[in-house]
């Protein structure tokens, strides 16, 4: 079954095959991996459904390409079942493939592979470490932390689409002078009922307190510091103090993980590393890689950084010792292929000092360390304020939708509103976090995330929805086989072309660890199928042209669905 799903998706390559090989029958100075990686896909189908530019064999040959481009294009023969015309437009060979054949194949094997079209076997065997979220235990989790969690999460789905083995790893911020205070704050101030309920909050609270009573009795400091040396000492009462404040807030973070859709592999956090890291220090020391300067041991990265501090004059370990204990942790655990850090572009410089003390000691997995920055989320607030809790925003995404869902009249009877306001609101705010680009700063705005135009979730969602309501009063059941001559017009012709790209379109997103690709891809492929369905009626056409169309359009339905779980928006199935 699996075997023949991918005979079907290589069958579809055939066409640029064909195209490559004719290509190579009169440019034999190329090879056919080299005319595979040249030929395109020209943005317009107007130029054509694949592309060579001339530059590089016309340089080489000290040709002009527009002139070689012509000449290619008089010499070259395809086979005229499957590539209609072949056309000279400036440098570029443009090849016009047969239509009907290259649709009957498209619609047929997303069809066939309903669910996994577009995964592959480029990862088999390989394995990638995701880790992303990284909350700080008894600190807000906030629009930040979101936005490394939906990323991270959007990246191991792509992964495993792709066939890769995928760990999905939370390192938690959990270790630190701010748990010493904590504990001191806890004794005085502490309401275990409170902890139990809001633990993030309470813990929260606790901090802020801290800070302002410290301003009149400055032995809170010492007395804070007292709790940690406990701690690292291994205390009873210190550690299982601690141990309670940590599980409380993962029991928290994993409400909202749940909420999310999102599981991890595994939980980590800074905690379980301070010995190694103590270790590793120690042995750079040894082997004269780490130096001590005033006090403190440091290893020098050259000009270009800082150098990486890695034992503060205390004795104590770093932020940036544990990474590095960490990550060789993992190396000998999950002898991973590739680990991806999602965390916000303020810590480049961390994950670039981290990278070059690797390269002095083990260049070749240094290579396969890579930092996922991402901008902020600017603008955002909600009723309770400015700083914003991500249980706050979930809540309030929610109520709002449900407001805008009931002013916009979209629901369908029979439709349970408060579930769709549930989902319209995940999707809104996950969709904005993977939008554009990642490096970007993203503005938020009510209006704009949860508006049902545009490039949003809930567009997407809803154009998912609608899909299915048409699909249903139709009434005609899918058939792969379905002749689809009728479907010979333009609009038909777009969506094709968008569905041939999708598998592409999720290798791509995975190369440059970019899920935006996907989300861009989703609205293309939506404002395809409306403009489709604004030109063609289908209900009420003739039942040829309706057998093709629901081809045609349960096939963007799959790949949407796909698409959207792939982000992590939910799709809607009535609204
Ligand atoms: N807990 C950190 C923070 O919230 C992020 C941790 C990132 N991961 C790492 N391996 N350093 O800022």
């Amino acid at each position: 079954m699996v075997r023949a799903a991918f005979s079907t998706i290589n069958k579809m390559i055939d066409f640029k095959q064909h195209v490559v090989e004719a290509l190579h029958k009169v440019c034999p100075s190329l090879t056919l991996e080299q005319l595979t990686v040249l030929v395109e896909v020209p943005p317009d189908a107007k130029m054509g459904d694949f592309a060579f530019p001339c530059f590089q064999l016309a340089k080489a040959e000290k040709k002009n390409p527009k002139q070689l481009a012509e000449d290619i294009s008089k010499a070259i023969s395809c086979d005229t079942k499957l590539v209609e015309r072949v056309a000279a437009t400036g440098p570029y060979v443009n090849f016009f493939l047969n239509r009907t054949a290259f649709m009957a194949q498209i619609l047929k094997t997303v069809a066939d592979n309903a669910g996994q079209y577009g995964h592959s076997k480029l990862g088999q065997g390989k394995t990638v470490i995701v880790e992303y979220s990284s909350p700080n235990i008894a600190k807000p989790f906030g629009v930040g932390h979101l936005r490394t969690t939906v990323i991270g999460a959007s990246l191991t789905r792509i992964y495993s689409a792709l066939g890769y083995k995928v760990v999905g790893i939370n390192y938690l911020g959990d270790w630190g002078t701010q748990f010493g205070k904590l504990m001191e704050a806890y004794s005085r101030w502490g309401d275990d009922a409170e902890l139990a309920k809001h633990p993030i909050q309470h813990l929260y609270n606790l901090y802020v307190r801290f800070h302002k009573e410290v301003e009149t009795d400055p032995t809170l400091e010492d007395k804070g510091r007292a709790w940690f040396q406990k701690l690292e000492s291994g205390d009873a009462a210190a550690v299982s103090q601690w141990t309670r404040f940590r599980e409380e807030s993962i029991r928290e973070f994993e409400r909202m993980y749940a909420e999310l859709g999102i599981h991890f592999d595994v939980y980590e956090g800074e905690s379980d590393y301070p010995k190694a890291a103590d270790a590793a220090v120690s042995d750079l020391v040894t082997r004269g890689v780490a130096i001590e300067s005033e006090g403190a041991i440091v290893v020098p990265l050259g000009d270009d950084m800082p150098p990486a501090l890695l034992r503060k004059q205390d004795g104590t370990t770093l932020y940036l010792s544990r990474d590095l204990a960490a990550i060789d942790a993992r190396k000998k655990k999950y002898h991973f292929d590739k680990i991806l850090y999602v965390v916000g572009s303020e810590q480049i410089l961390h994950f670039k000092q981290l990278k070059a003390l690797l390269e002095k000691e083990q260049p070749a997995w240094a290579a396969t360390v890579e930092h996922i920055p991402f901008g902020r989320i600017q603008g955002i607030s909600t009723r309770k304020g400015t700083l914003v809790f991500l249980e706050d925003l979930l809540s309030e995404t929610q109520e709002r939708a449900l407001e805008k869902i009931r002013e916009a009249k979209v629901l369908d009877v029979n439709v349970d509103e408060n579930e769709v306001a549930r989902k319209v609101g995940i999707g809104a705010i996950v969709f904005n976090d993977l939008r554009t680009r990642r490096v970007k700063d993203v503005e938020f705005s009510w209006d704009k995330v949860l508006s049902f135009e545009g490039e949003t979730g809930p567009y997407l969602q809803y154009a998912y929805a609608r899909i299915g309501r048409l699909m249903e009063k139709v009434g005609v059941k899918v058939d792969s086989k379905t002749d689809v001559t009728p479907l010979n017009q333009e609009e038909a012709w777009a969506i094709t072309r968008m569905l041939a790209n999708y598998p592409n379109v999720i290798r791509n997103a995975a190369e440059s660890n970019e899920p935006s690709f996907i989300s861009t891809y989703l609205t293309d492929l939506a404002s395809a199928f409306s403009s489709f369905y604004q030109n063609h009626r289908i209900l009420g056409a003739s039942p040829e042209f309706q057998k093709a169309a629901m081809l045609l359009v349960g096939n963007v339905r799959s790949v949407l669905h796909h698409g959207l779980t792939l982000l992590g928006v939910p799709p809607i199935e009535r609204m």
